[in-house]
């Protein structure tokens, strides 16, 4: 059979070369150069389907609820918006060894039982498979594997086996051999994961990718792969505890940001049902530089203790540090503290730590990071029981933050006491036995607390 022809592709201009270059002749780009395949440009541009293309108005287009099959892992099927819709494509990624292969086996073993399900591993040998189910209980799961790793090998046993789930575990061991770049390699992880979505559309067939973060935190390079799937999951969290985070980073069928929690035990991921209580220190004592802020990741509120030090400068310059924070945005509010709280920070390092290995990424943390950095500086812990929540804005006022109610019955339920919140999120009515301190500036906050 003759060779396919490749061309060389540029990632940022999209311009082609016939041969390898470092510098893109069209834009001009360094190192943007890689291989694709070089169809003719009819064939390349063909409807997916195959099917005449006709223009209709959005108003006579009957939106079809997505029919969703659970995996019948909790916390999996949580993240996932309510579990697999067919024809989905998911890509769930991660560091090494952080349980990507754990939880895909435990989900095609649970799928199994009802659907025909496809495991291809191009990692491990059937053994090493068969080692892990064992470890999970899961020997006699009714999951057909396969060792493969050449694209065209895998169609041709989805096309001979027709299973309704498939897991390609990792997609950067698989290639084509239409390319000649080597496996793993940007051309071919886009070129392979680009065909198994078409065909997975095609068949209504569900497909969830194994795909390995590169050094620079993005899958298989640059980010080539997010655009294509449907759903994109992340494992985080500290690699040495056995809690283990998945985030949905983006989801055509569900909220993206939901969060789903699991403890690697023994037998598996296990999911955490309250999760709230993990992030949470458990202190004898209340300690100086710590708050506690109940956060909302996708569509639940979440406890999470928030950690300061802020120690004198030894020599050289002040250093910030945040661990699970965003570090721009604290820079940004220690200037507020100083500023509009007087609260000096110059000539200290400042760490903050999200406990638990949790990333927060919404302003509602705001007040608690702020706080918990004044309880170190004064060496004096917050009152027992309380928890924060506001974002904090650059004039020194405290904005509210979305579904505050939710946040303060999280609390509540976890036997917090006080609540202190922005005075836009005060609700009308009490909650519970909880009071509520509401707080409209910075300095009205550490009023507060400075008895
Ligand atoms: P694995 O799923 O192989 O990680 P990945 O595919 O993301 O590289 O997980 C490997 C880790 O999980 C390994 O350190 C052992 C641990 N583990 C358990 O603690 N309990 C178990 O039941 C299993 C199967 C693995
Ligand atoms: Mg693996």
């Amino acid at each position: 059979m003759a060779k396919a022809k490749t061309v060389y592709q540029c990632t940022e201009c999209g311009g082609e070369a016939p041969k390898w270059q470092g510098q893109c002749p069209h834009c001009g780009q360094w190192n943007t150069l890689v291989e694709a395949l070089g169809a003719p440009p009819a064939a390349r541009f063909r409807n997916v389907a195959g099917a005449r293309s006709v223009v209709t108005s959005l108003a006579s287009v009957a939106p079809q609820e997505n029919r969703r099959i659970p995996t019948g892992l909790g916390e999996f099927d949580r993240v996932l918006g309510g579990g697999l819709v067919p024809g989905g494509v998911v890509l769930l990624g991660g560091d090494p060894g952080i349980g990507k292969s754990t939880l895909l086996l435990q989900a095609s073993a649970a799928l199994g039982a009802a659907h025909r399900t496809l495991y291809v591993t191009g990692e491990e040998s059937p053994d090493q498979i068969a080692l892990r189910a064992q470890r999970l209980g899961l020997v006699n799961a009714p999951v057909e594997l396969l060792a493969e790793v050449q694209l065209e090998a895998i169609v041709a046993a989805i096309d001979a086996t027709a299973p309704e789930f498939v897991v390609i575990d990792s997609i950067q061991t698989v290639y084509t051999e239409a390319l000649t770049s080597a496996p793993g390699s940007v051309s071919q992880v886009r070129e392979c994961a680009a065909q198994l979505t078409r065909l997975a559309k095609q068949r209504g067939v569900v497909v969830m990718f194994v795909g390995h973060v590169t050094k620079e935190g993005a899958i298989a390079g640059p980010r080539v792969l997010e655009h294509i799937v449907d759903t994109v999951l992340y494992f985080e969290g500290e690699p040495h505890s056995s809690f283990r985070l998945v985030r949905a980073i983006k989801n055509r069928y569900g909220a993206a940001n939901e969060l789903g929690v699991f403890a690697m035990t023994e037998r598996g991921l296990k999911g955490v049902t309250n999760p709230s209580a993990l992030f949470l220190s458990r202190h004898g004592e209340p300690v100086p530089g710590s708050a506690i802020v109940a956060t909302v990741e996708g569509s639940r509120p979440l406890l999470v203790e928030i950690q300061a030090l802020v120690d004198p400068v030894h020599g050289g310059n002040a250093r910030r540090l945040a661990v699970g924070l965003d570090p721009q945005r604290l820079a940004l509010l220690l200037a507020v503290l100083h500023r509009h709280g007087g609260v000096e920070t110059a000539g200290y390092d400042v760490f903050v730590n999200a406990v638990g290995g949790v990333r927060i990424g919404e302003p509602a943390v705001d007040l608690a990071l702020l706080l918990a950095v004044q309880s170190s500086i004064r060496n004096k812990a917050l009152p027992d029981k309380l928890m924060v929540f506001g974002e904090v804005g650059l004039a020194g006022e405290i904005r509210p933050v979305q579904r505050g109610l939710e946040r303060i019955r999280e609390a509540a339920k976890l036997g917090f006491r006080t609540v202190m919140l922005p005075t836009a999120n005060k609700p009308k009515q009490g909650v519970d036995d909880v009071t509520l301190v509401a707080v409209d500036r910075i300095d009205a906050a550490l009023d507060y607390l400075r008895d």
